[in-house]
């Protein structure tokens, strides 16, 4: 697929044009005149009666019987006030969207009707390779008939700012791609994804990206480390866990502390003994989506040459019943000493994270831990899947990610983390447990987590509420696997040092 931004109508595909409109600025269509007279006639005639208000989301379309373009599409911007990026991602998405089933080669957005009147030139450029990347996503792996044609709609931008706007597609294209590689991955049923593939894949990915190094422990490795909480929540399994740790240094040796980034990894999560209701369940595939945000970060991060220094961790493990399954009432001793009542062996993936974020501190001195999963259930009641919820123990890092996420397109929501909430996972019989209450669920579970943080700034991402859709409410992202984190992180990253 070609996407690029052109001053040259030449380069224009003539299929279709796109013309952007702001309501109550429907007179800047006469910016047109300067670039294709036909053209204009054509956009005036289609204006004349009135009807088009301009509206976000709406359309007028014709064929046109003159000038270089053969169909003619406006499109509704609506208020200028109201667009942000967001909002541009969407308006993309659902011209794409339109012309994904038409029988044509591509199609040309007409720019300067619009650019001007957005933020910045390279968060548009980026946006717009989003929206049209993202919104073709299809898992098609499974169907034995696949419709592959219209990932190869040519997209044009005629007239945008040569520079930034251009700079953006490019980086915007390679965020998507590797999103839509990771929603890939998450989509993955679990009788093909296990904790050995997601390694696996680890190791693919490394050795196919300049720069990153990827190294996976197995179960004796595992265990001489003293990873209690992953070998406990594996034990059910007959599939193994394994630990991955990547590496990226993209800073020529200048930042001495790595940032880290830990991912959830549990290929399956059927709740263990504490076992799910089965309504559902299906959807438990995607308990790994922290794992594969750490995945696409690491990749993107390496292809964009950002310059800086990262440390990727996934515990993975399948989280089963059986002879052999952890059990309520267990106590475990973690490997940073702390013990852990079991109450529910569905709290598993807070278990696993524990370690990896012992080993975080411990073997690392980190700049910053950044953790992501699927943790609990309470997160999409609190915020349904418009938001993910984040906590942390370091303001600095909390308004990075508040600051970064309106560009990013992907949104955060801060809960607190008063000393009070400590109480609620107090044990009789050992340090904590694992599950408490009442209520906070998704407190809980980030409070749980910071007992394993020694001396470094953290911030925890519940991603449970927006790792999935259900249905696709937003033009650009499709049902099912979202890959929610990773263009915040990028976006953060990106503005690491700024
Ligand atoms: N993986 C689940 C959380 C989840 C639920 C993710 C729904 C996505 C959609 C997690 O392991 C879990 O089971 N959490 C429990 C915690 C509880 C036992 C304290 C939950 O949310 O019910
Ligand atoms: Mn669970
Ligand atoms: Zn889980």
């Amino acid at each position: 697929m070609r996407m690029e931004n052109t001053l040259t109508l030449n380069k224009c595909p003539k299929d279709a044009i796109v013309i952007p409109l702001f309501e109550n600025h429907l007179e800047d269509v006469s910016i047109v005149k300067k670039y294709d007279k036909a053209l204009h006639t054509a956009l005036s005639k289609l204006l004349k009666p009135g009807d088009f208000k301009a509206g976000f989301g709406s359309v007028i379309s014709t064929y046109a019987d003159s000038g270089a373009f053969k169909r003619i599409v406006i499109a509704g911007c609506g208020k200028l006030r109201e667009f942000d990026t967001e909002k541009l991602r969407r308006l993309i998405a659902q011209v794409d969207g339109i012309f994904q089933s038409y029988n044509i080669r591509g199609y040309t957005v007409f720019m300067p009707t619009l650019l001007p009147f957005t933020s910045s030139d390279y968060l548009s450029g980026k946006a717009v390779a989003e929206a049209v990347v993202l919104s073709r996503f299809n898992f098609i792996t499974f169907k034995s008939k696949k419709d592959k044609k219209i990932k190869g709609l040519n997209v044009v931008f005629w007239n945008a700012p040569k520079g930034d706007f251009q700079k953006g597609i490019k980086d915007g294209r390679v965020i998507a791609d590797n999103v839509n590689t990771i929603r890939e991955l998450i989509s993955m049923p679990s009788n093909v994804l296990t904790p050995v593939k997601i390694a696996e894949t680890a190791q693919d990915i490394a050795a196919k990206t300049d720069g990153i190094t990827c190294e996976v422990f197995d179960e004796e490795k595992i265990k001489s480390l003293n990873f209690n909480g992953i070998i406990a929540v594996g034990k059910g399994s007959v599939n193994p866990p394994r630990f991955v740790v990547m590496e990226y240094d993209g800073s020529n040796g200048s930042q001495k502390k790595p940032i880290i980034i830990v991912g959830k990894g549990v290929s399956f999560d059927t709740g263990g003994i504490s076992l799910k209701p089965w309504s559902g369940m299906e959807k438990m595939k995607y308990d790994m989506a922290g794992s594969g945000v750490v995945l696409g970060v690491m990749k993107t991060a390496a292809e964009l040459k950002l310059p800086l220094k990262l440390v990727g961790l996934i515990p993975t493990v399948e989280n089963m019943p059986g002879s052999n399954a952890y059990k309520p009432g267990d106590v475990i001793t973690m490997a940073s000493g702390l013990t852990v009542e079991v109450i529910s062996t569905d709290a598993e993936g807070r278990l696993i994270l524990a370690d990896a974020l012992h080993y975080a501190c411990d073997a690392y001195k980190p700049e910053a831990v950044i953790d992501l999963a699927t943790l609990t259930g309470a997160c999409a009641v609190a915020l349904g899947s418009k938001a993910c919820a984040i906590m942390g123990n370091n303001r600095g890092l909390i308004r990075r990610f508040q600051q970064n996420a309106d560009n990013a397109g992907e949104k955060v929501w801060e809960l607190p983390m008063w000393p009070e909430y400590d109480e609620l996972i107090k044990s009789d019989i050992a340090d904590i447990k694992n599950s408490g209450g009442p209520g906070a669920g998704t407190i809980v579970g980030g409070v749980f987590l910071k007992q394993f943080i020694k001396n470094a700034p953290w911030l925890h991402l519940d991603i449970a509420s927006t790792s999935w859709k259900d249905s696709s409410e937003k033009g650009y992202l499709g049902k099912g696997a979202t890959g929610f984190g990773i263009r915040l992180l990028c976006e953060i990253l990106r503005n690491w040092n700024a």
